[in-house]
């Protein structure tokens, strides 16, 4: 009565509720990978015979064969990844197969196998970035001079070059890439050996297994090896970061876009049309990019809440870790390749981004600090007689630095006309050349350090 769709019954439904075979096929390269270097190590201590071992190792390549060329045909009956492996092994090999799980679980097996698979993502998250990265300084050096304006609140506040801007974003995406840096870190120890929770009687080497999965060393505590994913958490975190400083260019993208700013044109290749309105060009994969961060962040809230108040060791619950995290690694991989095509390939309008930085009065700041500059006057001041100025402006019609001298004389008599040689974009810029600042030359500075440290880390 309650079995619903479930034909055959509670055994269905349970068959259903329990197999992760649909989700964990995903890990079936790392999981032989695992099993390989577990059975070469009971090998090697003696616990299964060299001849088992071999046919092992024959075998396990041979099922990755088999699932190269035609994936892993899903029998929920064998619940996961890893009895699916152990059973085409048994297909391939007989009796032997048997033998491989010997001295390990399930439990110690899928906590290395996602390790093994957060670690290459990461890896593959690095390139990446760093990809980004080298689009982020070609475009930012290309724009070293372009001033745009700058804005607080998204009001215009005081002039920025282009490639300050996009500066900005490399920084952010180096701290990414440390924070995914850290993450490795961390995770890179070798859970293989911890068994179900207790460890093993057996003779076992667990160094040996840690040092041919390429990890650091074997972790420390049985009962911590298969009872937590804070690794997959700390990568997720590390994603979920990213993805927000990812977001927040596809905003700004979006915001450039958009016909009253026209700062950028986007690329056919990266835009789509309406199919109603013939002069749309809409920015489909920015806004995809945006909201990819919810659903990454998504992800992150899934795994931590899946975490809470878990007992020791293992539970169930734990398999429900891999679609999250699979989700947010294909999630940004995807908005990586489109913002990175996106940045290397729209085309910026500095006339544009001229036009406004004008329009919003961004060099007001200039004009009040060279009063008190020049003039000795207190600042609460100078921001009244620069409001004034500005108010004139306004009325007028023009640009600050198009306001005559007898004009500005009107407002206040101590101006002279030393004050126009502040009051261009250009200069406004220039002038702002602390360590860090938004001058053209500073901004060079900050281009060629960053090509360094991306050199190095390539390396
Ligand atoms: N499919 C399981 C998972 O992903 C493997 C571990 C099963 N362990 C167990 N004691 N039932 O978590």
């Amino acid at each position: 009565m309650w079995g619903g769709r479930f034909a055959e019954g509670p055994s269905a439904i349970m068959q259903e509720i329990n197999a992760s075979i649909p989700f964990d096929k995903a890990l079936w390269q790392q999981d032989i990978t695992g099993s390989l270097a577990h059975a070469a190590m009971l090998a090697r201590c003696g616990i299964i015979s060299k001849a088992d071992a071999e046919q092992i190792k024959i075998g396990l390549h041979q099922v990755a064969e088999e699932f190269a060329a035609n994936g892993v045909d899903e029998d929920w009956s064998l619940e996961d990844i890893h009895m699916h492996v152990e059973a085409q092994l048994r297909a391939t090999i007989g009796e032997a197969a048997g033998r491989l799980h010997t001295a390990r679980s399930r439990n110690d097996q899928v906590a290395t196998d996602l390790k093994l698979w957060v670690r290459d993502a990461i890896d593959q998250t690095d390139a990446a970035l760093a990809a980004f990265q080298t689009v982020l300084v070609d475009r930012a050096e290309e724009h070293a001079e372009t001033i745009m304006p700058g804005f607080t609140h998204l009001q215009s506040a005081q002039p920025v070059t282009l490639g300050h801007h996009l500066m900005a974003y490399y920084e952010m995406i180096e701290r990414d890439r440390s924070r995914f840096a850290d993450a490795r870190g961390r995770l890179n120890q070798s859970p293989l050996g911890a068994a179900a929770l207790a460890g093993t009687g057996f003779p076992i080497d667990r160094e040996q297994t840690a040092k041919a999965l390429g990890f650091d060393a074997p972790t420390r505590n049985s009962l911590d090896s298969v009872s937590d994913r804070d690794f997959a958490i700390d990568y997720l975190m590390a994603a979920s970061q990213c993805a927000l400083h990812l977001s927040r260019l596809a905003e700004e993208i979006i915001i450039w876009a958009s016909q009253p700013y026209g700062f950028v044109a986007l690329p056919d290749s990266f835009s789509t049309g309406s199919s109603i309105m013939p002069q749309k060009r809409n920015p489909d994969a920015a806004e995809l990019v945006r909201a990819h961060s919810a659903r990454i962040t998504g992800c992150l809230h899934a795994v931590m809440m899946t975490m809470k108040g878990l007992p020791l060791a293992y539970s169930k619950d734990m398999q429900n870790d891999k679609p999250p995290v699979f989700e947010a690694e294909g999630l940004l991989a995807l908005s990586l390749a489109a913002m990175t095509g996106m940045m290397r390939e729209m085309t910026f309008r500095p006339d544009a981004m001229r036009a406004a930085a004008e329009r919003g009065y961004a060099t007001a700041t200039d004009l009040a600090d060279w009063l008190v500059r020049e003039a000795d006057i207190p600042f609460r001041e100078a921001h009244h007689i620069t409001g004034e100025a500005v108010k004139l402006a306004e009325q007028q019609g023009v640009a600050l630095e198009a306001l005559s001298l007898d004009a500005l004389k009107a407002i206040d008599d101590r101006i002279d006309d030393r004050v126009f040689s502040v009051l261009s974009l250009d200069a406004s810029v220039a002038s702002r050349n602390c360590y860090g600042a938004t001058a053209p030359d500073r901004v060079r500075e900050q281009i060629n350090s960053a090509r360094q440290r991306l050199a190095a880390s390539a390396q």
